[in-house]
């Protein structure tokens, strides 16, 4: 490992408190870059130690596992990763931002397009690589372009539509985000505004936003809500450990201090368990589990 490497590495970090789950245990290798070519240097070095990539965004939508997460974690969360800048209509953010600020942000100045994702946790590059959204939207409707970057350090900008966005899903591949471009729309910020107070207080209302989780487990399978069927099999409450199904909405599991991953995990397989016995259907994960 070259010395300019070695310095933009720290080994075992812990991630517990970089995730919403507040759990879980620590990445082998760690880095957040100052700027494309630092990250550049540790995707190289990557590449060189067959060390596989995971990059953490705002730690929401993630479940870390108890002990060591190999290879390297990624952290696009310096102030060149978090650049806002928007002309007319159009933002170029970069995979850093916070989206829950931008849509409030964007909301309050009458830009239309991310209202409805108001409190959906994240960064635009999780978002992206998930096509986050909820009932009222997702972010691929308002993404026009894409800047990745390879495991070779090589950047290109690719449009939205060849990433092929749909339900919790975009075709980034081995690539990761490091900026977008999105058209929003100009409308009377009073309205922008209400649209993102109306959706931030239905989230508020039918989940458990103060408990730590992972915000809902499961997708959504095709006509059905992950939710309802959990809450149907008789699910909410149930527990190993210190995390449960939370009683407020059926897709999410609540961890109190002092919960591990392994509580967790054992949760989720027998949530699968019991809805796959109740109603014959197979739930898989949303949640990102390293
Ligand atoms: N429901 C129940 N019991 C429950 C939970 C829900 O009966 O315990 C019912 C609700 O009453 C409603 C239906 O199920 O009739 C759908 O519930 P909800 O409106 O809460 O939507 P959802 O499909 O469960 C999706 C997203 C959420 C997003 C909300 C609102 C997925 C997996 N979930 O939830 O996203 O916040 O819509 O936009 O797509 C997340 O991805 O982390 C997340 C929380």
């Amino acid at each position: 490992m070259s010395v300019a490497c070695k310095q933009l590495l720290q080994q075992d970090v812990s991630l517990s408190d970089r995730t919403w789950f507040k759990l879980g245990g620590s990445a082998q290798n760690f880095c957040a870059p100052n700027d494309v070519e630092e990250l550049r240097a540790v995707l190289k070095w990557a590449k060189e130690s067959a060390a596989p990539i995971r990059v953490l965004g705002g730690g929401a939508n993630l479940l870390v596992r108890d002990g060591s997460v190999d290879g390297l974690v990624l952290s696009l969360s310096r102030p060149d990763f978090c650049r806002v800048e928007i002309e007319d209509t159009r933002a170029k953010v970069g995979a850093g931002v916070d989206l829950m600020q931008l849509s409030r942000d964007c909301s309050h100045h009458g830009l239309a397009g991310l209202e409805c994702l108001a409190g959906i946790p994240g960064t635009i590059g999780g978002a992206i690589a998930m096509n986050a959204g909820g009932r009222f939207g997702c972010i691929g409707d308002v993404v026009q372009r894409v800047r990745l970057i390879d495991a070779d350090g090589i950047i290109v900008d690719c449009d939205a539509r060849e990433l092929k966005f749909a339900y919790r899903h975009s075709a980034l591949g081995a690539r990761l985000v490091i900026g977008a471009e999105l058209k929003l729309r100009q409308e009377a910020a009073a309205d922008v505004k209400k649209r993102f107070q109306d959706n931030w207080r239905f989230k508020k209302e039918s989940q458990p936003l103060a408990a730590h989780s992972a915000g809902c487990v499961f997708k959504n399978p095709e006509g059905h809500s992950a939710g309802q069927l959990i809450d149907a099999a008789g699910l909410k409450g149930f527990g190993r450990g210190k995390a449960r199904v939370s009683e407020v909405h059926g897709n999410f599991i609540v961890a109190d201090e002092g919960a591990c991953a392994s509580e967790v995990l054992e949760v989720i397989e027998h949530v699968r368990g019991a809805v796959k016995a109740h109603c014959g259907i197979q739930l898989d994960t949303e949640i990102a589990i390293w």
